[in-house]
């Protein structure tokens, strides 16, 4: 194991076989060596610092019909709502105080949102925080939607390719969506000048060792700022409520192989990870994540956002979450910083 993962290190890139290799180990000892060299590798360019995201949720409204998703629009029991400029404001405002530099506004495809709504919120938060980050994680937009976010103070954007692989996406989306058009979006981002995150679910409906290896090697090519990866966690009111979800052990060591092919990227230890385990998070900063995003959305709100079953923090206050992740990080050797975590 030794030896492939420092080859593995060096080339930053991985084959095939040398993935079916990682994903198909079980030998604790050598998985906990991978882990180490991928955390080894975040510290040499990150030190012990964990950036913080403030999340806000804005609107469970969406357009589309992704099959895994709990708030796609035939789930007549998602209870929707939205929240208003003023809102999103003052989540920005108690975040700031609580020491983010990053807002992220991520919501469903909302056609109430259009992009006159978007920008108006997008350039008042820009007046008021003119030292944080503001990232965009809305869907896929035209070009033109996308220039006029980032003209209007928006610098980030997420948006997980979901899978590299075509038949793949097609058993998670309905026909209406594909996935040239949602590569196409993230170059789209990119050329504009946005910092840019894709990424996808680990243990999907469908996904194999193949399809895997295909988003490893979508990743080398985008070379995003950020990728953002989580277990699938099937959701009680869509079609995939009876699928088994990704589990703990691979998420983790996808985070490393991310972490080594790839090694200044700014990677999450997601919510996601964290319903799956109790210590998921801290799991995956210390198999090589450094970024946090702790939820800033009203608690009211939070319960309806609901993606997946289970979803952690949902009736704890910014200021409870912002500070258990604190003693998290902490408890394992770690900081949380107040920065805005730009890519090196
Ligand atoms: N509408 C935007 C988009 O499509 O990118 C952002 C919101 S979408 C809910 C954010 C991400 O949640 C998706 O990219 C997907 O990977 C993740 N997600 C959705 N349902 C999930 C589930 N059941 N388990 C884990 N992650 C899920
Ligand atoms: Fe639109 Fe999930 S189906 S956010």
């Amino acid at each position: 194991m030794t030896e492939l993962i420092q080859e593995i290190k060096e080339k930053q890139n991985i084959t095939l076989e040398q993935l079916k290799q990682i994903l198909g180990e079980k030998d604790q000892e050598k998985i906990q060596q991978l882990h180490e060299a991928a955390a080894c590798t975040a510290e040499e360019i990150y030190g012990k610092n964990i950036f913080i995201r403030g999340l806000i949720e804005f609107t469970n409204y969406c357009k589309n019909d992704c099959f895994y998703c709990g708030i796609r629009r035939s789930n007549r029991n998602a209870d929707r709502y939205r929240l208003s400029k003023e809102e999103i404001l003052a989540c920005c405002k108690n975040g700031y105080e609580l020491g983010f530099r990053t807002f992220v506004l991520q919501g469903g495809e909302d056609p109430y949102f259009t992009d006159d709504v978007i920008c108006d919120i997008v350039s008042d938060i820009r007046k008021e925080y003119p030292d944080c980050a503001i990232t965009l994680s809305i869907g896929e937009k035209e070009k033109e939607s996308y220039q006029r976010y980032y003209e209007a103070g928006a610098n980030r954007y997420l948006l997980r390719h979901e899978t590299a692989d075509d038949c793949h996406y097609q058993i998670l989306h309905p026909k209406e969506l594909s996935l040239e058009h949602r590569k196409q979006c993230l170059r789209d981002l990119k050329e504009i000048g946005y910092q840019v995150g894709c990424g996808f679910m680990v243990g999907s409906p469908g996904q194999t060792p193949e399809t895997l290896f295909e988003d490893l090697q979508f990743i080398k090519e985008l070379e995003p700022h950020m990728v953002g990866i989580g277990p699938f966690i099937p959701q009680q009111d869509t079609p995939f409520a009876g699928k088994t979800a990704g589990t703990l052990e691979e998420t983790l060591k996808l985070l490393s192989i991310i972490r080594l092919i790839h090694p200044h990227v700014l990677l999450p230890s997601t919510t996601a990870l964290g319903t799956i385990h109790p210590l998921g998070r801290e799991k995956g900063i210390q198999a090589g994540a450094n970024v946090v995003m702790p939820n800033l959305s009203p608690v009211a709100v939070r319960e309806k956002y609901k993606l997946y079953d289970n979803k952690i923090c949902t009736g704890d206050e910014a200021a409870e979450c912002r500070y258990c992740m604190q003693k998290r990080m902490e408890s394992i050797g770690y900081q949380v910083v107040v920065d805005r975590g730009d890519y090196r």
